[in-house]
């Protein structure tokens, strides 16, 4: 469990410090306080990635130089400081090379209310999704996106030049495929291996009877042979001027009954994309010795009360919660630590 957290010009906080507890922790407060920043900072010192910025640069306090999060997880002292200009990584204040040893540690899962983006968004957000999860659970998959994304911008840097000079594109088609079909095989498998939980995860927080969920990979490689696609769309990517056939093309495709899920109605789209980060968490739960930490934005006072309960009895039995909301209206009884945010203040309320 994270049991700690203090925050350096991060977002919108010169400086914060919070002690978590184990179950649930509840933080109140009225907008624009730095809730969602908080949630953010607690999957940033685990993942080292944010759940909603593409980059850290925008996670940087206006006019500071660089942010530090600090924080104890289940005994290990996490440190990360980031400027655009640097990185520093410490794991129990041995200073790390390479961010490998440290992600070992944290499993995050992040609901939020902008996650019906999930099933209304673009493809980019659903391959986002599978990325946040293949990360956790394989530790290489990070290196192959790493490199597929940096050989497909150094391909697209060339298509994009006056004279497009194959020799010196082709250079890059290999590592290029190999980073590709290895994102391909574990995205395939991951889609596989997800479905079942969001199918089920569906049906527990409301899908009505006999709505079935699935869920379909869809490989933006074109199928069985990325090298030969890569190859026969060499006019077609110098036309265009960027590469036309990849994993950055994946998509997911997800159907209840059989049909799109542009057509269901908000009510049904928001269910399902519950239902895709359910799934996620109960994936971990079930993958690794660790129960992830569960980070739920703002989505309380938004769901009806029959499926706010049947998401709170699907979630993992015993992972550590840290709940933001502007009101506890919804909370019935029992919902552990409660803190109040106000004026980049954190204050335990009991
Ligand atoms: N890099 C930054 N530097 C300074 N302030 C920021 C930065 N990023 C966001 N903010 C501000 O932080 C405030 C809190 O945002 P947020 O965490 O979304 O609040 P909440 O979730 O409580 O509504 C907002 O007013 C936003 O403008
Ligand atoms: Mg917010």
């Amino acid at each position: 469990m994270l049991s700690t957290l203090k925050l350096r010009d991060f977002r919108c906080f010169p400086a914060l410090e919070a002690e978590f507890a184990p179950g649930s922790n509840v933080i109140v407060g009225p907008n624009a306080q730095g809730k969602t920043s908080l949630l953010e900072a607690a999957c940033v010192l685990l993942r080292l990635q944010s759940p909603r910025a593409a980059t850290l640069g925008p996670l940087v306090r206006l006019g500071a130089a660089g942010f530090v999060v600090d924080g104890f997880y289940s005994g290990n002292h996490l440190q990360f400081y980031y400027s655009p200009r640097r990185k520093k990584l410490a794991l129990d204040s041995v200073e790390q090379r390479t961010a490998a040893e440290y992600l070992q540690l944290g499993r995050v899962v992040w609901f939020s209310n902008a996650d019906i983006a999930l099933v209304r968004g673009a493809a980019d957000e659903r391959r986002r999704y599978l990325d946040f999860v293949a990360a956790q659970l394989d530790s290489g998959y990070r290196r192959h996106l790493r490199d597929y994304e940096k050989a497909l911008r150094s391909r697209n840097r060339l298509l994009k030049m006056p004279n497009v000079r194959w020799r010196e594109i082709a250079a890059f088609d290999e590592p290029l495929v190999a980073a590709g079909d290895a994102l391909t095989q574990a995205r395939a498998r991951l889609v596989a291996t997800l479905e079942p939980y969001a199918a089920e995860a569906q049906r527990a927080i409301g899908g009505g009877v006999g709505e079935m969920l699935s869920m379909r990979y869809e490989a933006g490689s074109g199928g069985t042979d990325f090298a030969v696609n890569l190859a026969a769309r060499r006019m077609e990517d110098q036309r265009l001027r960027q590469t036309t056939v990849g994993p950055h093309r994946d998509e997911v495709i997800l159907e209840i009954n059989g049909h799109g899920c542009e057509l269901a109605s908000e009510g049904q789209q928001r269910t399902l994309a519950l239902a895709l980060r359910l799934a996620q968490a109960r994936l971990i739960a079930a993958q690794r010795e660790a129960l992830p930490l569960l980070l739920l934005d703002d989505i309380f006072g938004e769901l009806d009360p029959a499926r706010r309960n049947a998401l709170l009895a699907h979630l993992p039995a015993g992972a550590q919660k840290i709940i933001t909301t502007t009101h506890l209206d919804w909370a019935q009884t029992e919902i552990g630590r409660v803190f109040h945010l106000e004026n980049r203040v954190l204050t335990v309320e009991r």
